[in-house]
């Protein structure tokens, strides 16, 4: 069958199998967001593109090349969210958050649009979700935050996975180091892309985001690290957060090489990667972002989150090919046992349970066929010879025991509920 039209390049259509395990583990994450004691924030689809230009970097990949920005008709500039930190800190700061407790713990879990090229694990449209901890710049809060991203993926028996860590100090030696930076690449500027040598001009911390290996390999002999010019105070508040996450049994490698991709990160920067997701490895990233209240126009506040990619976790967990189990399977043979079969289903469906009743008026073999499929946990056969008899046959399909039951009793048998 053709269709005339096709899904847009980079998005996805989730389709009901995966659609129910998404679910699952949409349930689950908010549940264990919650259990920290965050709040959920949902905030719109698109906001002004200035909010992004000023919170993300002019420079960043994200503000410079990935984002779906237009002119509406009343001529105002706005943008899909690319990312969901300034939008929450936007939030926070509009509806003074801060009156109402000196801490402010939120969390979301929605779709994001950036134009990337799209491949495993990369989309134009995907989902994140993710915590910002607003108000506490100790070091116990870095400490929680990356222990939360982690807890997911543990409870979720995801394998392999790697936390880098990092520290890129306080925003007031970033001038310094950048001098620095460019003093040492500055002369490879013939060996640099166009692109890496506009970043070394206007923002040389964004050339390690460069995919370029000629850039990364001069980075790599060249560069010196942020990490050796922060303060003693940042030196201290970093260690803490390593003694912290020892002491939570979370192994971390230090990797002085993270500066991560958004120009509000202060401090702590952190990835939990996998192995298994191949070249987009990156779980979730997250660090602290100090200024960024502050420079959105609110009163200057310490916080720290990450976000994790909901399709990539997908990816690690393999997860995609179950379908949505339901309780009972109403096979229904001849005719004459429609009228009574749809009202059975309804009447046990008000009884919470989950029921599917044949539409198709085929075979006993390949109804019983189907209800394999669909993971039923019970059929129940209704006969023409049944019905004359005021009776029905449940079949329990995991210990495959059949009961003949009277018809009217069918509403006061135990369904054991299909709990996967
Ligand atoms: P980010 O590193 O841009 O950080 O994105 C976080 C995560 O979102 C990535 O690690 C990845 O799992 C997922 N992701 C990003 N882009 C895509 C894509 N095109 N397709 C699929 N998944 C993707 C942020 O967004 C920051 N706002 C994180 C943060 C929160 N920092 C502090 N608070």
């Amino acid at each position: 069958m053709k269709s005339l039209y096709k899904n847009i390049k980079g998005t996805k259509d989730i389709l009901p199998k995966d659609c129910y395990n998404i679910k699952k583990i949409e349930d689950f994450i908010h549940k264990i967001l919650q259990s920290y004691g965050y709040g959920e924030i949902r905030t719109p689809f698109f906001e002004t593109t200035n909010l992004f230009i000023r919170g993300i970097g002019e420079s960043t990949d994200i503000v410079s090349k990935e984002m779906y920005s237009w002119i509406d008709q009343g001529g105002y500039n706005l943008t899909l969210r690319p990312e969901l930190t300034a939008p929450v800190i936007r939030a926070y700061n509009q509806h003074q958050l801060s009156a109402i407790s000196p801490i402010t713990k939120l969390y979301y879990l929605s779709s994001l649009f950036r134009r990337e090229r799209p491949q495993k694990g990369r989309q134009r449209q995907f989902s994140q979700f993710g915590v910002e901890a607003i108000g506490s710049e100790y070091p116990e809060q870095d400490a929680e935050v990356i222990s939360i991203a982690h807890n997911v993926f543990k409870s979720l028996k995801v394998d392999n996975i790697n936390v880098r860590i990092n520290t890129i100090g306080s925003a007031d030696i970033r001038e310094k180091y950048i001098q620095e930076l460019k003093k040492s690449l500055n002369k490879f500027s013939n060996d640099l892309s166009e692109t890496d040598n506009k970043r070394l001009k206007n923002n040389a911390l964004r050339l390690f985001d460069s995919k370029d290996p000629t850039c990364q390999k001069i980075l790599d002999e060249n560069a010196p690290f942020i990490y050796d010019y922060i303060s003693d105070k940042d030196l201290n508040h970093f260690n803490k957060v390593l003694e912290l996450l020892d002491s939570l049994n979370i192994s971390y490698n230090h990797d002085k090489k993270l500066v991560r991709g958004l120009d509000y990160y202060t401090n702590t920067t952190f990835e939990i990667c996998s192995e298994s997701l191949g070249a987009q490895d990156a779980l979730c990233g997250g660090g602290r972002y100090n200024k960024l209240v502050e420079q959105l126009g609110g009163k200057p506040t310490a916080a720290i989150g990450f976000a994790a990619g909901l399709e990539r976790l997908l990816i690690v967990l393999n997860n995609q090919d179950k379908c949505q189990p339901i309780d009972i399977y109403i096979i229904l043979i001849g005719e004459k046992s429609i009228n009574k079969g749809l009202l059975i289903a309804e009447k046990l469906r008000n009884k919470n349970l989950s029921v599917n009743v044949e539409m198709l008026r085929r075979s006993m073999k390949s109804q019983m066929r189907d209800a394999n499929k669909l993971n039923a946990k019970f059929t129940i056969m209704l006969g023409e010879n049944e019905l004359d008899k005021n009776e029905i046959i449940v079949r329990n399909m995991v210990s495959r025991k059949q009961d003949k039951i009277s018809l009217d009793d069918i509403y006061n048998f135990t369904f054991i509920k299909n709990q996967e």
